[in-house]
């Protein structure tokens, strides 16, 4: 009881004294963000208020002043050789005949909708034209323009790419701003942001005061921040009749956004690009005589068993696009074509990205075809990685010093972004190896070559099982068309899609948006905490709303987990979880970690959970991979525990200049290991903005050692994803609620144990295959149950028993639910008698 008080003190105690201008949005790319020295210098994290300046006339004068300084600076660059030089740039992308129009219908209307080929020139453009005409009006200092961008790779590289345009540094009048890093001065006119700043933004300024124009840009893709956004926007409007709205999309589906304003006017920048020729799978066998079996087609070297289980699950998902597509390879006819390559395609396995085929086509490109940059588009980070490290120094890629192999992802250095935009020496092969953030967000001008993998890492959400995937799915028909389009940018291109015509022939027209496909309960803290009323009303006025059995599925998580009161109110619980941008259940743990000074352990368990796991499961070395992981079990039945011991193993093992070889011996992955030190970083200055830590890392860490603890602490955040534990003679039965018997994924530490001597495991996630496994688990005691699954908040106590009285009769221990009743009795005649 005494921990309980202890933790509500220390939440309520931090609203109050906190201001709540954090970003928070689940933004994706947290994972994906900044290096910890850019978190010292993040000035622009905390929201500079504008200087109150109301209608007095001195303000006035200062505001005139500084509108003719904005005009004689701009006039005076355009004059100047370079500025010259741009400007001739700028006039020969296809937006600029479309200035006037675009300026006169912003002048005329509230909100527009801008569609445009990519590199057309909407995203660098459309808001310097907005601020130009501005600061030539002798207004420029008056208006604050912000373009919002789904990542923060793009809002970075943007806004340096349009503050060198107008020969400035960044911070002038073009600044950005993403979460925890940002360039932006007292005079910055135009903002490039990730959407989840501008959400923040919205928490502390409903209104938006001082804002003239919104962009929101990329709003093709769908993504549940920007779907987010355009509710909320679509109410300011009539709120701030003068604030102008203009909605960006680089495919030709406006239609969808004009009605949902009320049918707002569309204006389309006819692009420009050279043509691409398309070569699907059967071209491509044909023209390279390539053959392909099946064992060519495993992916990752080992992942084989994880690809079954996954083909099973996209199987079980029967989502209609793999349904389609597999009717579409069985109608398939390929009669015109070779033997060699009929025989080919019926080994073609269309749930594998194909690497060796992906190598195979970059080896026919660098021997066979033009100059030109390769741009490939791969499913994610992983694959990328793996991809990367099998082609480096490939004999079959020819002389290394030949070709220059890039990731692009969202956590690249500044001098690694370059490289890719930049133009390699003569004689020097690029080849990008990219997500699908190239496909609109970002324009690399000297790619010919496109190789397309036809799919991308997608979340899905299946409602009825409540259970969030992660799965690489088939492309749509836009995207893939878009990704062709980046062959074309400089001169005729080729496109290299790795699957048949037949197949492109049954994607589907869009993606689903992603409100449609994945778990809400990010989401719906969000919605709280902007105080946007009800769950479920709101989220039925978004433009294609959600199903309600997911809403409602969300909305009952979070009053599980004690987010929210039965009354769908924000609990002080739920305010903390909003401000930090990961799930509500990891969430959980840090708040906990820092409440109860455990701080580092539970860091790199969050870390871990949200990037990957670093244990690396080798197909031919499975055994062995596997009992390298069990030695840092020492047999506490916790998959997080090893975890925390193979991180702090490999950081001490840093410290003496061996983590490659300690990664080695230990089948880790220093890479992941690398990225969860990072991610653990930014956790630390995150808690430090919410008050919950202070500098005083020995301080936080006073229970680090305390396995119990930090067990208590992964218990309340995993639940309710229990399971109970019963040892049989031979073998272990485990069970959770929903799904019956369950089994543990082979690589857990506890799969290796003959017997668990506790009664229950607690999960991280299930994956329905044949039958459901568990992936991270942890054993847990039932007084750990007892008083920490569940809700810890004051008042919070008798849900927690009634919940966790029906979760234990279902597991037939009727005698804890009596002691547990027993307890509360007690619990409840001390406060009495206090
Ligand atoms: O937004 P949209 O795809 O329509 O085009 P954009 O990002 O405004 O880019 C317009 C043009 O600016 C591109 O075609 C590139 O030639 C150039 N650009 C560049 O050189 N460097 C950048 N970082 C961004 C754009
Ligand atoms: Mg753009």
């Amino acid at each position: 009881l005494g921990l309980q008080r202890e933790v509500d003190s220390h939440l309520r105690g931090y609203i109050s004294s906190k201001s709540v201008n954090k970003e928070n949005f689940s933004d994706n790319t947290f994972s994906r963000s900044s290096s910890s020295s850019s978190l010292v210098s993040d000035e622009g994290v905390h929201e500079q208020e504008e200087p109150v300046i109301r209608n007095s006339i001195a303000a006035e004068k200062i505001l005139q002043r500084k509108s003719l300084q904005l005009r004689n600076r701009q006039q005076h660059w355009q004059e100047s050789p370079e500025g010259q030089k741009m400007v001739e740039f700028r006039r020969s992308l296809p937006a600029y005949k479309a200035r006037d129009a675009l300026l006169n219908s912003i002048s005329q209307n509230q909100v527009m909708v801008v569609s445009g080929e990519t590199g057309c020139g909407k995203t660098t453009q459309l808001p310097q034209y907005i601020l130009e005409s501005e600061i030539e009006a002798a207004r420029g200092a008056a208006c604050s323009i912000i373009c919002t961008q789904p990542r923060r790779i793009s809002a970075m590289s943007v806004a340096e790419r349009v503050a060198a345009e107008r020969g400035e540094n960044l911070g002038e009048s073009v600044g950005y701003k993403v979460r925890l890093e940002g360039m932006k001065g007292r005079d910055t006119r135009l903002l490039f942001c990730t959407t989840g700043i501008l959400l923040r933004r919205l928490l502390v300024d409903r209104n938006l005061k001082g804002i003239t124009h919104v962009i929101v840009d990329e709003i093709h893709e769908r993504g549940m921040n920007e779907d987010f956004l355009l509710i909320v926007l679509k109410e300011l409007l009539p709120r701030r009749p003068e604030l102008r709205l203009i909605l960006m999309s680089a495919t030709l589906n406006a239609e969808l956004f004009s009605s949902y304003f009320g049918g707002a006017p569309m204006i389309h920048i006819p692009g420009f690009t050279h043509p691409v020729r398309s070569q699907f799978l059967e071209n491509i066998l044909e023209m390279t005589g390539y053959r392909l079996n099946p064992y060519n087609q495993i992916d990752n070297y080992g992942q084989e068993k994880k690809w079954k289980m996954e083909k099973q699950a996209i199987r079980k998902r029967k989502s209609q696009i793999a349904s389609a597509v597999e009717d579409a390879l069985e109608a398939a006819d390929f009669r015109e074509y070779s033997p060699r390559t009929r025989e080919s395609l019926s080994c073609w396995n269309p749930d594998s990205i194909g690497f060796n085929l992906i190598e195979h086509v970059l080896c026919h490109i660098i021997k066979k075809e033009r100059p030109g940059a390769v741009l490939v588009f791969m499913t994610g980070w992983d694959d990328i990685n793996s991809l990367k490290d099998q082609l480096q120094g490939h004999p079959l890629l020819g002389d290394p010093s030949k070709v220059l192999l890039l990731a692009c992802h969202g956590s690249m250095a500044s001098s690694e972004q370059r490289l890719i935009f930049d133009k390699p020496e003569d004689g020097v092969r690029k080849i990008v190896l990219a997500t699908n953030m190239a496909e609109t967000s970002i324009t690399i001008n000297d790619v010919v070559f496109v190789v397309d993998c036809g799919k991308a890492k997608e979340t899905s959400y299946d409602a009825l099982n409540n259970t969030p995937c992660l799965l690489p799915s088939w492309i749509s028909k836009a995207s893939a068309r878009q990704r062709r389009g980046r062959a074309g940018r400089v001169q005729p291109g080729e496109c290299y899609h790795l699957y048949p015509r037949c197949v492109y022939d049954a994607f589907a027209d869009y993606q689903l948006p992603e409100l449609l496909r994945t778990p809400l309960q990010s989401l719906c803290l969000q919605i709280k905490s902007l105080q946007l009323g009800s769950i479920s009303d709101f989220l039925s006025r978004a433009l294609q709303p959600p199903e309600p059995l997911s809403v409602q599925n969300a909305i009952e998580y979070l009053m599980i987990i004690g987010a929210l009161d039965e009354n769908e109110n924000l609990t002080v619980l739920g305010r903390n979880l909003s401000m930090l941008p990961v799930e509500p259940k990891l969430g959980k743990m840090l708040l906990l970690g820092a409440i109860f000074n455990c701080l580092d352990p539970l860091m790199t368990v969050v870390a871990g959970l949200s990037v990957r796991d670093p244990f690396l499961m080798p197909f031919d070395k499975k055994d062995l991979a596997e009992s390298a992981k069990a030695q840092f079990s020492a047999r506490d039945y916790s998959d997080h525990l090893a975890l925390v011991r193979a991180y702090d193993g490999w950081k001490d093992a840093e410290r003496r200049q061996s983590g490659y070889e300690y990664c080695w011996r230990n089948f880790l992955s220093a890479q992941t290991l690398k990225a969860i030190d990072s991610l653990r970083k930014q956790f630390f200055f995150l808690l430090m903005d919410t008050g919950l830590v202070d500098n005083n890392t020995e301080m936080c860490n006073a229970w680090s050692h305390d396995e119990h603890l930090i067990r208590a602490i992964i218990c309340a955040g995993l639940f309710p994803g229990i399971c109970s534990v019963v040892n049989k003679e031979k073998s272990i039965s485990l069970k959770t609620m929903e799904d019956g018997q369950v089994l543990l994924y082979s690589n857990s530490v506890n799969a290796q144990e003959p017997k668990i001597p506790y009664p229950w495991l607690v999960f991280n996630d299930k994956v329905k295959v044949n039958s459901v496994f568990l992936r991270d688990s942890t054993a847990v005691s039932d007084s750990v149950l007892l008083l920490f699954g569940g809700k810890i908040s004051r008042g919070g106590l008798d849900g927690h028993l009634k919940m966790l009285g029906g979760y234990l009769e279902f597991f037939m221990k009727p005698s804890l639910a009596d002691t547990y009743l027993r307890l509360k009795n007690e619990l409840e005649e001390l406060i009495q008698m206090k």
